[in-house]
């Protein structure tokens, strides 16, 4: 039986996730804060159906149909048929939280009510309408009908088999996933912040000046665009309040730390494409450099520069565009790049998604060439271990891995009886307040037994710890990070 979407919010994602749903065979119904918003919203997919028709990727007869499955909502009651609501509002916890509260007593039972949030937990979104087990993130990139990846948001207390249906809708609309938990940024804007915000310490040091580093990172290490010729694109300020969010929300780390010359940018009003001027001057042709900087010479003991070569040669995408690579250039890729390994091994041993789920994430949400696992990999993990360690004593402290290297080593017992506490009592806490929700809906029951059995593992402990505990038996997985307590 067709399915039927609810969408709030028919902005720029609104609309783009409608189209992609809607092209799948799914039914969409489209609401914003008044009809004639929602219907400007549909317009617009119109138009984008009109251009793929003219480009011949879409035949008239398929046109007709998509157009045909979009309606737009004149109440509330017209999401009671939906199998998955989806809000794309703005980015404001109060304005998501009114316009769910309003829709979602009106939905089956079984819809599942997913959010594209870019930065606001997953799960207190969850919490705050009353279904924390059906709330989950689906994060669509821009443009949503282009842009491959989604990225799946398990929050602490959402339905393992909310995350899978997801999961699975997201797959059938021709999207790939990736999993993560509910943290700032989840994957992408979580990763991918230090290769931008090193690529500015790079200029701000003096190392090489813009257009080289752009230059670098596209003909030696193979991306489509430069980091800073990207930030102009994406617009200084958003992508500058993408690192201050993250940087604050998980506890302010070296390596996330925003930019100076970045931050003098968005003061300055130089915000990019949008205002014609920021890293580059756009209004010339080839777009000028506006930030001058003093080049200092590069100065290394002549070990350290042998382990920076070595990593700069193999990370390159092949040995003609390494070998005319200056010590600067050289010094360059191994900064941006190993700032960027550093927080996807991060990311991975905080639990936030595996190492497949990031690469996946970094190739088909920002168009790297490479995931960064499969990069190390290539590498070696011991030459990029080796790496960190000369940046971390040449460049800054930011570099230092805190990361133990890849390998099977078991985690120490203390950890492992420090991290069953904290289980016990995290589940402790999670079935109080489950107890006292349930009592508080029904007072006159006498007090009602929470039935919480598995929980979200705490993520401050790797998952290697919670596998261990596992394998010896003191708690029973139940798949995407949730763990049962064993008698
Ligand atoms: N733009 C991106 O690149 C991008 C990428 C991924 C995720 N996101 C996230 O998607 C969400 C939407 O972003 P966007 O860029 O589409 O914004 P947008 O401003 O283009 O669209 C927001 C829409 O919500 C509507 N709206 C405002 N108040 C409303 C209300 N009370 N009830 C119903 N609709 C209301 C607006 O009229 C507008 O049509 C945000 O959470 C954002 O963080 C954006």
């Amino acid at each position: 039986m067709a399915q039927q979407l609810s969408v709030l919010g028919a902005g720029t994602m609104g609309a783009g996730i409608a189209q992609v749903a809607a092209q799948a065979g799914w039914s969409v119904v489209l609401a914003d804060r008044d009809e004639t918003t929602a219907r400007a919203g549909r317009d617009r997919i119109e138009a984008a159906l009109e251009r793929l028709l003219e480009k011949g990727r879409l035949r008239a007869a398929e046109a007709e149909a998509v157009r045909a499955r979009i309606s737009v909502a004149a109440a509330p009651a017209d999401h009671a048929g939906s199998d998955l609501l989806l809000e794309a509002a703005p980015e404001d916890m109060a304005t998501k939280i009114a316009i769910l509260r309003a829709v979602v007593p009106i939905l089956p039972a079984h819809a599942i009510i997913a959010t594209n949030t870019s930065s606001l937990p997953v799960g207190e979104i969850g919490r705050a309408i009353g279904e924390p087990a059906r709330t989950v993130g689906m994060h669509f990139f821009n443009p949503a009908p282009i842009m491959r990846l989604v990225e799946v948001i398990a929050g602490p207390e959402t339905a393992p088999e909310v995350v899978e249906r997801t999961a699975q809708i997201a797959t059938a609309w021709g999207k790939i996933v990736a999993r993560a938990t509910d943290t700032p940024g989840f994957i992408v804007n979580q990763v991918a912040r230090p290769w931008y915000l090193e690529a500015f310490r790079v200029l701000e040091d003096g190392l090489l000046g813009a257009s080289e580093i752009d230059r670098v990172m596209r003909d030696a290490c193979g991306f489509r665009m430069g980091p800073l010729e990207l930030t102009d694109l994406i617009g200084q300020d958003v992508n500058a309040a993408t690192t201050r969010s993250v940087w604050e929300r998980l506890g302010r780390p070296d390596l996330l730390a925003p930019a100076p010359l970045q931050e003098a940018l968005v003061c300055a009003g130089d915000l990019g494409r949008k205002t014609g001027r920021g890293v580059y001057d756009t209004g010339q042709d080839p777009p000028a450099e506006t930030i001058t900087v003093t080049p200092r010479p590069v100065v290394l003991a002549p070990e350290d520069a042998a382990i920076i070569d070595r990593f700069a040669v193999r990370a390159a995408r092949d040995v003609a565009a390494a070998r005319d690579l200056t010590l600067a250039a050289r010094v360059t890729i191994a900064r941006v790049l190993g700032a960027l390994f550093l927080q996807a091994m991060r990311t991975q041993a905080a639990g936030v998604a595996t190492a497949d789920d990031i690469d996946r994430a970094m190739i088909h949400g920002v168009n790297h060439p490479r995931g960064p696992f499969e990069w190390i990999a290539a590498v070696g993990t011991a030459c990029v271990h080796d790496t960190l360690q000369t940046l971390a004593r040449a460049v800054g402290p930011r570099f230092a891995a805190q990361v133990a290297p890849a390998g099977p080593a078991a985690p120490d017992p203390e950890l492992l009886r420090k991290a069953l506490r904290a289980f016990r009592t995290r589940l402790k806490l999670k079935r109080l307040d489950d107890e006292s929700r349930l009592n508080s809906r029904n007072p006159l029951s006498g007090g009602t037994r929470s039935a919480v059995v598995a929980i979200m593992a705490p993520r401050e402990f790797p998952p290697a710890v919670w596998e261990a505990l596992a394998r010896e038996g003191k708690l029973r997985s139940h798949g995407g990070g949730f763990y049962e307590l064993l008698p």
